[in-house]
Order: structure tokens, then sequence, then C-alpha cells
């Protein structure tokens, strides 16, 4: 490939060069090809550098109708929002401890100076030699130290972070702090602070549907506190599933940034209904029906719409990952559920329809488990249609004044695009392809970390360069935000 001189960008094309590049660990160079990969889709030859200016000039230039990815390009949360900032991270005594080495990593990547504090029990899971090193600062343990406390340590500790972060929080510190306890370094610090604190719980999911732990839990909400996860799968300590699993390093980072994102927030005020993650429909108590979605669009959708200021009411259905810090979550397993719960979310004034539903379910779900019986053969299912949500909404009495939905298509992907928009009654349609080519799999847009979209409206196709599914978010929300401005209340 021909060499890209960066200096011969002007300095607004450099600037957004500069943040893509360090939002993704890479040169400006690499960053300036993976763009013009992605956006012009392998279609530029080696050394046209006029061909790449013009890509780069297309994808920062002012807002139009048929470019308004432009338009947002400014106004996405860059990775690196977190410079500058520090943050008090406690590490709890849990299997968990171990993803908080990889929680401070990510948080330093991104511009955060982290001061640590562990719990006893912490150190018996990791060590303060990782911790201090990865960190690179002095790790705190102890309230009643000779060299930190001679300034009444632990307040200065509490006041001099923007934020503190408890990753693992354990049972144990919820109920502290919901209970006012201060014994050791952890709790003081927590108690005697005035910062903002965010919370990641991670524990045996009996532990956490414990009833003391749910009113806890409870308590710290109402005390301010903000939660992220836990989320539901496997636990690392006992064979176990169920919910408990602590929140991943990343999204634990996602709600940190919402948390310290100081930017504007055009979509105060404004409540938006978004449904993410597949829909399970039962053939029997223990069999259902299910798709590959792992609702990592829908949840980073509604994680970013609440990041510029919308009171978010995410409807999920069965998902493996956390729910988003700062949205109301209500988690649903068919697609009736989701449905009747979107219904009585109405009036809104958006609703973004990401949750991948199923056309069909059953018509008769098996109250009991479906015997195997000898010389009977398979059992046959009878198949009945869904509820459409999106068009339900899209034509609804109360319909939201925008209305977003999605389509995952294998074939055709526009056309298919272009129909739903119509039929749906939807102001726009995202449209992703996930065929086997680009679609299914870790590394594909169902279940994987990128997706390539394309924006479907009566205006024309939009199409937007391969970015994470975060980075989709914030483009997506920033254009909600400039299409609400239209609509008054
Ligand atoms: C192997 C092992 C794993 C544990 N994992 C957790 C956990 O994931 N979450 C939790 O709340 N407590 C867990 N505990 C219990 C806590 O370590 C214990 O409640 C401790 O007092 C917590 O102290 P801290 O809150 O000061 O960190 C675990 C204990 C052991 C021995």
């Amino acid at each position: 490939m021909a060499s890209i001189t960066i200096r011969n960008l002007d300095d607004e094309v450099k600037e957004l060069l500069r943040r893509l590049a360090a939002e993704n660990n890479r040169s400006m160079e690499e960053q300036a090809r993976v763009m013009i990969r992605a956006a012009v889709d392998g279609q530029i030859g080696p050394g046209r550098i006029d061909q790449i200016e013009k890509t780069l000039r297309e994808l920062t230039s002012s807002p139009s109708a048929a470019t308004p990815v432009a338009a947002l390009a400014g106004k996405i949360v860059p990775r690196g929002t977190l410079s500058g900032k520090r943050i008090l991270l406690i590490i709890g005594g849990g299997i968990a401890a171990y993803k908080a080495l990889d929680l401070i990593r990510r948080l330093r990547e991104r511009g955060a100076a982290v001061r640590v504090v562990m719990t006893a029990a912490a150190q018996e899971f990791v060590t303060t030699l990782s911790v201090g090193a990865l960190s690179a600062d002095h790790v705190f343990t102890e309230l009643f130290d000779r060299n930190d406390e001679h300034d009444v340590g632990h307040i200065r500790l509490s006041r001099e972070a923007d934020l503190l972060v408890v990753a693992p929080a354990t049972a144990d510190l919820m109920a502290k702090l919901a209970n006012g306890h201060a014994n050791d370094l952890a709790s003081t610090v927590l108690l005697a602070t005035d910062k903002p604190v965010l919370m990641a719980p991670a524990m045996n999911p009996k532990m956490w549907s414990h009833l003391a732990t749910r009113r806890n839990r409870a308590t710290l909400g109402k005390d301010g506190v903000t939660f992220v996860g836990p989320a539901r799968g496997e636990m690392a300590e006992s064979n176990e599933a169920g919910e408990g699993r602590m929140a991943e390093p990343l999204e634990i980072v996602a709600a940190v940034e919402a948390l310290l994102y100081a930017g504007p927030k055009p979509l105060t005020g404004r409540k938006i209904i978004v449904t993410s993650g597949p829909t399970h429909e039962p053939i029997d108590p223990v069999r259902y029906i299910a798709n590959r979605s792992s609702g990592k669009q829908g949840h980073a959708i509604a994680a970013a719409l609440a990041r510029l200021g919308a009171d978010v009411r995410l409807v999920s259905g069965p998902v493996s990952i956390a729910d988003p810090a700062g949205v109301k979550t209500i988690h649903v397993e068919r697609a009736q559920e989701m449905r009747d719960a979107v219904e009585r979310l109405l009036p809104a004034d958006a609703a973004v329809f990401v949750a991948a539903v199923a056309d069909w379910r059953s018509e008769n779900s098996a109250g009991e488990k479906i015997k195997k019986v000898a010389g009977e053969g398979p059992p046959v299912l009878r198949m009945v249609e869904n509820p459409d949500i999106l068009a339900g909404v899209g034509h609804h009495s109360q319909r939201p004044g925008l209305v977003v939905g999605f389509a995952a298509e294998t074939q055709d992907l526009l056309r298919n695009a272009q129909a739903k928009l119509a039929k749906k009654g939807a102001d726009l349609i995202v449209a992703n392809d996930v065929s086997h080519e680009s679609g299914i799999g870790p590394s594909g847009v169902m279940g994987g970390d990128r997706n390539r979209v394309r924006i479907v409206s009566k205006a024309g196709v939009e199409e937007w360069p391969e970015m994470t599914k975060d980075e989709v978010a914030a483009r997506l929300a920033a254009l909600i935000a400039e299409r609400l401005k239209a609509i008054v209340v």
C-alpha cells in the first residue's frame, strides 16, 4: 500500500485522525488506512492520495442530509475521554479481582490516572505487586498506615479522585457501605467520599439474590451509587451459572466514561425506548428457539443515548452481558413479552428496535419436557407468527416521533432494508449484513465487537465505515439527537 503523508492533510482532518488513532491504539497512518479501506471497500488503488484525502474529508465535512455521519464525527465520545481523570479503584476480595488488573490497564490506556485501594481479602486473590505495576502507583491497603495517615490519607484518597470504582464489589463491601460501616481502608474511603461511586458487583448467584444483598443494592441505589452489572453466565469459581458475574472490564470502562462524560447532553428530557438481544421462544420448559444476537449493539446504543442525557428504557432479551450503567433495563424472554413491555413504555420521544426478535414461535409450548418415545419419531412443531414489534410501534396511535429499526439480512441487504422502511412505518433502518462472510461468530456482526452498517432513510442510503459497536452506537445516538432536534415536544 502507498504511504500516507499525514502532514498534507488539513488540521481538522488531522485532529479527527489523531483522536481515532488514539482510541484504537493505532498510528495515524494505520488509522487512515483502516478508515479508507473500510470507507471505499477496497476500491482504492495504490497511490491514490487524492481519493484518500477526499474520503477523509467526507468523513469530517459539515453536516448535510446526504452525509449525516459527517455531522457526528466531532460529537462521538472518543475512547480517550478519560485523560486527566483520576479514578480510585477499590478492589474487593472475590475471584473476579483478577479482572481488575485488566480494568486498570483499560482505564489507563484511555488516559485516566488510577489509584488503587485493596481490601485484605482482595490481596488473597491478586498481589499488590501486580496491581502497583499496572497502576504505576503505590497501592493502598491499610487504614492505620504511618506513612499515609499523617495527613489523614483516607480522606485525601477519597477526595482527590473524580470517581470511585469498586470492582469487584463484594457482598461484604456493599453491605458495609449500605449500613455505613467504616472498619477498614476501603469502607472508610467509601464513607468519606464526596465523589460519585460506581460499583461492579461480583458474587455467587445465591449471594446476589439473597434478600440482604438485594436490600443493600436497593439502599445503595437510593443513596446515589451507580451499578454496572452483574451479568448472567458461568461463574468462575463453582461451575455454577446465574446472575452474579462481574461486568467485563470494557463494560465497566463504558460506565466510567458515561459517569465522567462532561460533553453536551442534547437528549436531556427525552425518553427513548431501546430493545436489544435475542428472544427465546419456548418449545417446552427446557428447550427454546433462539438466535445468535449477543445484545452488544443494542446495549451500546442504550448506553450512548443515556450518555447524551436521554432517559433510556432498555427492553432486553436474554443476554450474558451486563445492563448498561444509568439505563433502566427490563428483562424479557419472549417476543410477546418484549412487545408488551415496549407498549407499556409508550409514549416516548424515540424508539430504537435493535433486538433480533424471533419471527415465529411454537404454537403450543409443552408444559412438560417433550419425551423421546421409541417408535414415535420426532415431534412436529407448528409455528405461528410472533408480533411485529417495530411495525406495531411504527403504526401505533402513540407512535414516537422517531422510530428506528434494525435489519439484519443475509442477502439483498439494501432492498430488504428499503422495503422494511416503508412497510414498518420506520424513519430509519440500520441495515447490517449478517451473511456468512461477514455476519456470524466471534468476529462477525452477530456476537462480535465490530459492525458495518448502512443507514437507510427516505433521503437515501448512507454507508458508514466498519467500526466498533460502541462507535456505531455513539454515531447513531448523535444522529438521533440531531433528528430529534427538529421534533418539538
Ligand atoms: C475462594 C473465595 C472466593 C470468593 N469470592 C467472592 C465473590 O466473588 N464475591 C463476594 O462477594 N465474596 C466472595 N468471597 C467472600 C469474600 O472474600 C469475603 O466476604 C471477604 O470478607 C470480603 O472482604 P472484602 O469485602 O473486604 O473484600 C470469596 C471467598 C473465597 C474464599
